[in-house]
């Protein structure tokens, strides 16, 4: 295991890079007051969104939400693991890395051992595609030509295959190369029977698999007619594999993913490269999943619009919708394909032809569309029906960043569902308040929709965060009527008990909520300069004066019941009432006298 880098040096490091130098070797930034801004490189930007402040060293984006240090701009912009990024700022403002425990050894050899594994993946690769074109290729060339894939293509994916048996491993061997690490990605296993070691992807067509770097980061294994199952064998998760993180035909499909700016994404590894071939060069694959965030990050890069053309089945469907969710969530937007039934689209292009399939694109349906044509699709005509459509509708509501999308659609699936507006409305709310404060938090919520007293105090908590402490012992707290406001400070609190203190640039990053991001990164583009006690006065004033709204609005509530008892005849009852309408009253005069 790597060495930790002790963080003062991290701190040194960020201390002295100039955050805005690093940004605009990529990103053209212009002076605006304090900060500089630009068009953010994070996502398709309109309009320069993007600000970077270099006293604070932090960066942050009001279209996308994006925003972190020096380090976490690595990480996001190019593509770096965490010791990569380090490594590379410490290098830029030259200073030695240091170690907490073990030593620069230990950092080396971790980062040895991802190369060694990276290596490995790349001998066998090399042997897979010799292999396509031997005589015990000759049959999964066959296969490929029967399917109509081009040599060009072959050669652009680098398709290879691995023959039956153990003829990798004895490569491998006859290398000299490290077997235990060709074991730990999966290449090689060691068979029950006899405890020889067989290649994992014997007898498969071999559709290796790329980093954003263009590592080999591991192999799909298609079988052949015949062949053993599963269809596809993927390699196993490692610290080089993550499928999660990585995306099937980026490197081909990602200049012009960028240039038609928007990308298709499909299931099948066959399909990215039918497409391909078909002059479809934006095509992608999740591999064999729905995308993942990170997934949605990394196609951000490029574009900010997917056409979604999975396959036209109930599980292509099904991870139509989920993708379709996980997009939107990330601030991207597109449309989704209904492909006709059975078919996929490399069968659509067989069958049909690559101009069908072009109108198939063409004639995608805007993710909200869609998302209101299945909820009342499958709704049917009964009320249950139309029930389990509202509710379905409303939790997907709740994953539209933008608050007039989110408006329109619950307008238009209302309409379509014969109900009115009102009660899909009452249906958040309550979804909102039952939820667990984690989940909630991650509702997305634009700053406009926080009541400004809400705001104003998340604003000034996160500027002093040891007060959240005081905010959530207030009897204040109960009276926030943003269940993500409450979320935020519970976890802020979390923070503060656990670590002691709040590192802003980290807490910010990993907030979910985009209003809050917005609320929280424009106080660190600021030099803030107020005083400690003047935070922390202004916080207990907004609390009292929550407080006293809440005593105001108990007050209404009972002055009410007093009429209606006065109203029923009852006056024991509207006599006690009024006593306690005195007694409020009581309560505002002491709470005010006690703040001034
Ligand atoms: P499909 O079953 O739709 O495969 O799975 P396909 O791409 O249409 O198959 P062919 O090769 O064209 O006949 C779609 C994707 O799901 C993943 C693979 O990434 C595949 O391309 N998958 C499928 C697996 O990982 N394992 C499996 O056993 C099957
Ligand atoms: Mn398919």
């Amino acid at each position: 295991m790597a060495g930790r880098i002790s963080a003062t040096v991290i701190q040194q490091i960020l201390d002295r890079v100039n955050l805005v130098e690093l940004i605009g070797q990529e990103v053209k930034l212009r002076r605006t007051g304090r900060n500089w801004t630009g068009l953010c490189p994070f996502h398709t930007d309109g309009k320069p969104s993007f600000s970077v402040n270099a006293e604070r060293g932090f960066y942050y984006c009001f279209g996308c939400h994006e925003g972190g240090n020096a380090v976490s701009y690595l990480m996001k912009g190019r593509g770096l693991r965490y010791v990569d990024a380090i490594e590379t700022l410490s290098r830029l403002v030259g200073i030695e890395l240091e170690f907490e425990e073990g030593d620069r050894k230990a950092f080396d050899r971790a980062r040895e051992h991802l190369r060694q594994l990276f290596d490995v993946n790349l001998e066998a690769h090399g042997y897979f595609r010799s292999q396509l074109f031997t005589p015990a290729g000759r049959r999964a060339l066959d296969y490929l030509d029967g399917r109509g894939l081009s040599r060009e293509m072959l050669s652009r994916f680098q398709v290879g295959f691995c023959p039956s048996g153990s003829t990798l491993y004895d490569r491998l061997v006859a290398r000299g190369a490290p077997l235990n690490l060709a074991s730990e990605v999966g290449l090689i296993v060691q068979s029950r029977r006899n405890n020889q070691y067989v290649d994992r992807l014997g007898s498969r067509v071999i559709f290796p698999v790329l980093t954003v770097g263009e590592d080999v980061a591991g192999f799909s294994g298609r079988t052949l007619p015949d062949g053993p199952d599963p269809k596809y064998l993927n390699s196993p998760d490692s610290e080089v594999f993550r499928k999660g993180e990585l995306l099937f035909g980026l490197v081909p499909a990602r200049e012009q993913m960028k240039k038609r700016d928007h990308c298709l994404l499909v299931e099948g590894q066959l399909d990215v490269i039918a497409l391909h071939q078909a002059g479809f060069e934006n095509a992608v694959a999740s591999l064999g999943t729905a995308v993942t965030e990170h997934q949605a990050a990394i196609i951000r890069r490029f574009t900010n619009k997917v056409v979604i053309m999975f396959d036209g089945d109930e599980a292509g469907r099904k991870a139509a919708w989920r993708t379709m969710t996980i997009l939107m969530k990330q601030g991207l937007y597109g449309g989704v394909v209904r492909m006709p039934e059975g078919e996929d689209p490399d069968s659509m292009l067989q069958t049909k032809g690559a101009e069908a399939l072009k109108a198939a694109i063409d004639g995608a349906r805007p993710f909200l569309e869609y998302a209101v044509e299945t909820l009342t699709g499958r709704a049917g005509g009964d009320l249950h029906g139309r029930t389990l459509a509202a509710k379905e509708g409303m939790a997907f509501a709740g994953e539209i960043g933008n608050p007039i999308d989110r408006q329109l659609f619950l307008e238009r699936l209302a309409g379509e569902l014969g109900l009115s507006p009102e009660a899909l409305k009452v249906e958040a709310v309550s979804r909102r308040s039952f939820g667990a404060p984690e989940e909630v938090l991650n509702q997305p919520q634009v700053a406009g929709d926080f009541p400004p007293r809400e705001r104003e105090l998340v604003a000034f908590v996160f500027r002093k965060p040891e007060l959240v402490r005081m905010v959530c012992q207030d009897e204040a707290f109960e009276l926030i009527e943003t269940e993500q406001v409450r979320s935020f400070f519970l976890k802020l609190l979390d923070e503060i008990e656990e670590f002691g203190r709040v590192e802003p640039h980290g807490f910010v990053a990993r907030l979910d909520n985009p209003g809050l991001k917005d609320i929280c990164g424009e106080l660190l583009l600021q030099d803030d300069l107020m005083p400690d006690a003047t935070v922390e006065k202004a916080v207990a004033q907004m609390l009292a004066a929550m407080s006293r709204s809440g005593i105001r609005q108990r007050q209404q509530a009972v002055r009410k019941e007093v009429r209606r008892a006065e109203a029923r005849g009852d006056l024991d009852e509207a006599f006690a009432l009024s006593e306690q309408v005195d007694a409020l009253e009581r309560e505002l005069a002491g709470s005010a006298s006690a703040q001034n």
